[in-house]
């Protein structure tokens, strides 16, 4: 299949385009489909996946492999809306293993999602911080991975995990609460991360696995990335981490919802896009654009938008497609991300039907009090826009033309 496919993008790119009309257009899709075919021939299996044979693999275990090797839909639509069989020290709650989790997910939807319908800076941080505990792990590591030593050690005090305090507080408060009832760190960290990305709104509903080892031993250190990197390092960093340069371009995508806090502290609370708190595709073509004054742009993301290995699927994610087809990518590369350094993938369980549904449209409210925020007005917004409060009705706009 794959190679009639080579065959056919050859001898339709050996034709001008001109020749027939949409002819551009499936010339584009074969180019695609085929870099995409090489793509999933080159991804690498994780942890115990790597040697265990097909006829050891569960249920789970397949499907993982499957979405791994690029060849199954990471994101679900698998939904329980019926109340938790009982409180979580109950024993029906107790005999059903994603009951806890179910209460977790009712907890932490409460506090990612803002008035607006825009995700909080907790929302935002949780997604962060299930990259920072995971991505603290390569190849050559032994150690280290999504197991939970980010919370469970000092690795939180190290400068690449500066902006993470508020949701370090609130996960270990949330471990405390829950972990006699059998939830690792690891995997309270993991869950939070797919549940504050579907609280974005747009955002993917990632299936969700549990059963991760917590690990009480701090992670190596070197292994995350600087806004200072260059693309070259980035996609070497990565590459190291199983993931890599289509997929890393997806993962940057997160910096849509953004706002930095200490990139450049004098301009605390700027976001990366026009649109903080949602997760739409707008960080993509503002990284390359000119957007208003207070969107922030990293160095690294310029790096990425450029670069010739990063640069076509940035523009892809930019398209009018752009959304599902992030989505899509993001939710594959960020369920691999979320399973490194774990050894044992084959007997995860899973508990995706306890994530709030997908908001699969959104509108913000206060758009023309938020445009305003990013001409530069209204810094006493800062923190309201960084809470995902609902800004109409905190002021008006014809309060602030009367201060004016
Ligand atoms: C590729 C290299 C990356 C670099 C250099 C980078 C760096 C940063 C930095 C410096 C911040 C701002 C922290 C602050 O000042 O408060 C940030 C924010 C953020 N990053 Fe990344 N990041 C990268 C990739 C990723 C990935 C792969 C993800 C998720 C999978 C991610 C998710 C986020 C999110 C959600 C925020 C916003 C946090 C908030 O609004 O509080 N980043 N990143």
């Amino acid at each position: 299949m794959k190679s009639l496919l080579f065959l056919a993008s050859y001898v339709l790119l050996a034709l001008p385009a001109a020749s027939h009309p949409g002819m551009g257009e499936m010339m584009g899709n074969l180019r695609r489909e085929s870099a995409k075919a090489k793509r999933a021939d080159a991804k690498q299996l994780i942890g115990d996946l790597k040697t265990l044979a097909d006829s050891k693999l569960t249920a789970i275990g397949k499907d993982i492999k499957a979405i791994l090797l690029d060849q199954k839909d990471a994101r679900s639509t698998t939904i329980d809306t019926s109340i938790p069989p009982g409180t979580v020290d109950s024993a029906a709650c107790k005999a059903d293993l994603c009951c806890v989790w179910k209460w977790i997910s009712y907890e932490m939807t409460a506090k990612f999602n803002g008035t607006s319908g825009r995700c909080t800076k907790l929302a935002r941080g949780a997604v962060r911080l299930g990259f920072h505990d995971a991505a603290v792990w390569s190849n050559s590591t032994t150690y280290g991975g999504a197991d939970g030593s980010i919370l469970l050690t000092d690795e939180i005090n190290r400068s690449d995990n500066n902006g993470l305090s508020a949701i370090a507080t609130e996960m270990k408060a949330w471990y405390t609460k829950y972990n006699k009832y059998g939830v690792s760190m690891a995997d309270l960290i993991q869950v939070g991360a797919n549940i504050a990305t579907v609280v974005c709104p747009l955002g993917p509903r990632i299936r969700t696995f549990v059963g991760r080892k917590d690990n009480a031993k701090a992670g190596p250190t070197g292994l995350l990335p600087a806004e200072t990197d260059s693309a070259d390092k980035l996609i070497k960093l990565f590459a190291a981490k199983t993931i890599d340069a289509h997929d890393l371009v997806a993962l940057v995508g997160a910096h849509t919802t953004s706002q930095q806090h200490f990139v450049n502290t004098a301009r605390d609370g700027d976001p990366q896009d026009t649109t903080p708190g949602v997760w739409d595709v707008a960080f993509y073509p503002q990284t390359t654009g000119s957007p208003p004054p207070r969107v922030i742009k990293f160095n690294s993301d310029i790096n990425l938008s450029k670069d010739s290995r990063t640069q076509p699927e940035w523009q892809e994610f930019t398209g009018t497609t752009g959304q599902d087809h992030w989505n899509e990518d993001y939710a594959k590369a960020y369920t691999r991300m979320s399973l490194l350094g774990v050894n044992n993938i084959n007997d995860l369980k899973e508990c995706t039907k306890v994530l709030p549904a997908a908001r699969t449209s959104f509108v913000n409210q206060d758009q023309v009090l938020l445009d305003m925020w990013l001409q530069g007005q209204f810094n006493q917004l800062n923190n309201m826009v960084d809470d995902a409060i609902m800004l109409t009705g905190v002021v008006s706009t014809k309060d602030k033309r009367e201060k004016e």
